[in-house]
């Protein structure tokens, strides 16, 4: 059954825009779930149906990131906020520092909930320069005996995202990656670490997917709370206790979309393209939009640009809103304009809405 309604043009930081063949689907498996005669969320997570879907959501991702066999991938819950808690919880502790790349409100938000549990120090941070760029690598600092190494791969408040990942050697390298999972291909064995709440690039909210080195994982405190160990979650392949199904149902469905597409490197072409189509709309508009990152950081997820005034700014955000483009206004903590264009982001919405600045440009310029 195709849905004849229309799709706005959804550029939200998160949740975000889902693939629309996904969302058909999910309605067409809704009610009867393969021959069940119950929807996915009224299986049992101890069935046969519901594993098949969980381990299969696994494989894929294992696929598509080429994940070796050396990792675990855990679906969790409690958004990538959690994480930034269980990471010290599980791998900080006395006698033990961390380090932390500070390059946007997230990194801040990891380093205080680290701080509760350890030493930390910040490895490099881009503040002073209202977090416009990723530092270079060779500013990045830190002693060697760390714990890990923290840092925020794309920065979805500020638009800044990493182009290079420093090689840590013995320091175990943690990644927030919940803003650009999945969006390009990344060298998962630098990574001791890698985490992201689902709801941009891979499904709806309410999993956090998490892949974590399995010698790594030997290192981690053992007197924690149980659900808060990584461990207990890797010993039960995620089935501890009752994972978020539906959300895991569409997570592996998210993925099954992008291999038909093409896997990763059509995703990559997309993505830049995409991003271009907008980022071209800024460099041609002499100075009427203002990028707020400096080029050699800017992220292809999330693009963040002012306009020359704040009245300005308004009347642009209000047009935006009344011409269909939704969730174009900057974070609350910081304002102006942000385009999310995550992987499921259709090119024609990216097209639309650049043209949309350039007749909005021509108008108030
Ligand atoms: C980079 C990054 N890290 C962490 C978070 C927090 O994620 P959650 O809401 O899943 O806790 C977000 C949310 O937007 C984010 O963009």
């Amino acid at each position: 059954m195709k849905l004849d309604i229309k799709r706005a043009y959804n550029f939200n930081a998160g949740p975000s825009a889902l693939p629309l063949s996904v969302l058909e689907k999910a309605q067409q498996e809704l009610i009867d779930f393969r021959g069940t005669g119950m929807s996915i969320m009224e299986l049992s997570h101890r069935s046969a149906a519901y594993e098949e879907v969980h381990n299969q959501a696994i494989a894929r991702l294992k696929d598509l990131m080429g994940i070796s066999e050396d990792y675990e991938v855990l679906f969790l819950q409690g958004g990538a906020s959690l994480q930034f808690s269980m990471i010290p919880m599980n791998f900080l502790g006395e006698g033990k520092k961390a380090g932390y790349v500070m390059t946007g409100s997230w990194s801040e938000k990891a380093f205080a909930e680290a701080k509760l549990f350890g030493e930390v120090a910040q490895a490099a941070s881009s503040k002073e320069g209202k977090y416009r760029r990723i530092p270079r690598l060779a500013e990045i600092q830190y002693q060697g005996d760390e714990a890990y190494l923290h840092l925020t791969s794309n920065n979805t408040i500020y638009g800044t995202q990493w182009k290079e990942f420093p090689a840590t050697g013995n320091v175990p390298l943690i990644a927030d990656m919940s803003s650009d999972i999945l969006s390009k291909h990344v060298d998962v064995s630098k990574f001791s670490m890698i985490y992201a709440g689902a709801q941009k690039n891979l499904g709806p909210s309410g999993v956090t997917v998490v892949i974590v080195r399995k010698e790594f994982l030997e290192k981690a405190n053992s007197n924690i709370p149980t659900m808060l160990k990584y461990s207990t979650h890797a010993k039960n392949n995620s089935l501890y206790n009752t994972p978020p199904t539906f959300g895991i149902y569409m997570l592996g469905e998210v993925l099954g979309w992008v291999q038909e597409i093409g896997g990763l490197e059509e995703v990559v072409r997309r993505n830049e393209e995409k991003a271009k189509v907008i980022y071209d709309a800024i460099d041609h508009s002499n100075g009427f939009y203002i990028g707020h990152a400096e080029n050699d950081s800017r992220s292809l997820m999330n693009i963040t640009f002012n306009l020359k005034s704040e009245e300005l700014e308004k009347a642009f955000l209000a047009q935006a809103k009344q011409e269909g483009f939704i969730g174009v206004n900057g974070h609350r903590s910081i304002g102006g304009c942000r385009a999310s264009t995550y992987n499921a982001v259709p090119y024609e919405s990216c097209k639309a809405f650049s043209e949309f600045m350039e007749q909005f440009q021509k108008q108030n310029g």
